[in-house]
């Protein structure tokens, strides 16, 4: 009996040292790395006041790379609640076509999901799905003087400004931690996040309004921590 209650012992000791490495409920995981927010935009056209009007095929909008902050909360051993954060994103404007500049636009775009880890409590590599709501601030607009310029040409505007709505919606997501040594990790994740907006460009001879969904793919690619 004593025999039996040793190999339980050890078996025991044996599983929780398989375990060590493994995601369970209660734990903190905080994930940084290089987050890419990469828009896939669809821009409706810019439609100014001219006579006839002058139709613009809309806006670009480039990459940006920031530091990403990422806690997850391990409700259980499968699920886990994660948001993720970052520093600003920066992004250049185009207006698409005419090979304007049209500005930048700075954005925060926190992004709440929940997540399903198929291998929570089981030791090694931890690939999740997860999905979410975003609500992404768009501050800090800036017009470009190139179409600050182009404005002044066409609608004789001595001054004109550019705002985009913030937006609230829908993400999903999927990722990996793939295990190094201790509590570390490497991170690997991708997101997609449905962010629509209406831009503004308001001058001093009237208002131009079109849609943007911004629609970004954001990827991060960096370490994590297991608390
Ligand atoms: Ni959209």
């Amino acid at each position: 009996m004593k025999q039996v209650t040793s190999l339980a012992l050890v078996a025991l000791l044996a599983g929780v040292a398989v375990n060590a490495g493994a995601y369970e409920e209660g734990d903190w995981v905080l994930r940084l790395g290089a987050t890419t927010v990469a828009p896939d935009e669809d821009s409706d056209r810019i439609v100014l006041p001219t006579a006839p009007a002058t139709v613009l095929p809309g806006v670009s909008i480039g990459n940006d790379t920031q530091l990403g902050i990422i806690p997850v909360y391990m409700l259980t051993d499968n699920w886990g609640m994660e948001l993720l954060a970052a520093t600003p994103f920066e992004h250049d404007v185009k207006v698409k076509g005419a090979g304007i500049k049209a500005g930048s636009v700075t954005h925060l775009p926190p992004t709440l999901s929940l997540q399903w880890y198929p291998r929570g409590g089981q030791r090694g590599w931890q690939p999740y799905v997860g999905a979410g709501l975003n609500y992404t601030l768009i501050y800090d607009e800036d017009v470009d003087p190139q179409l600050a310029g182009a404005l002044e040409g066409l609608l004789g505007a001595s001054e004109a400004d550019l705002s985009l709505d913030d937006s609230f919606g829908l993400s999903a997501q999927a990722g990996v931690d793939i295990p190094l040594s201790g509590n570390w990790a490497i991170n690997l994740a991708v997101w997609y996040i449905d962010i629509d907006s209406t831009a503004k460009i308001r001058t001093d001879v009237g208002t131009v309004e079109f849609d943007v969904d911004i629609d970004p793919w954001v990827y991060n690619v960096g370490i994590a921590y297991r608390f």
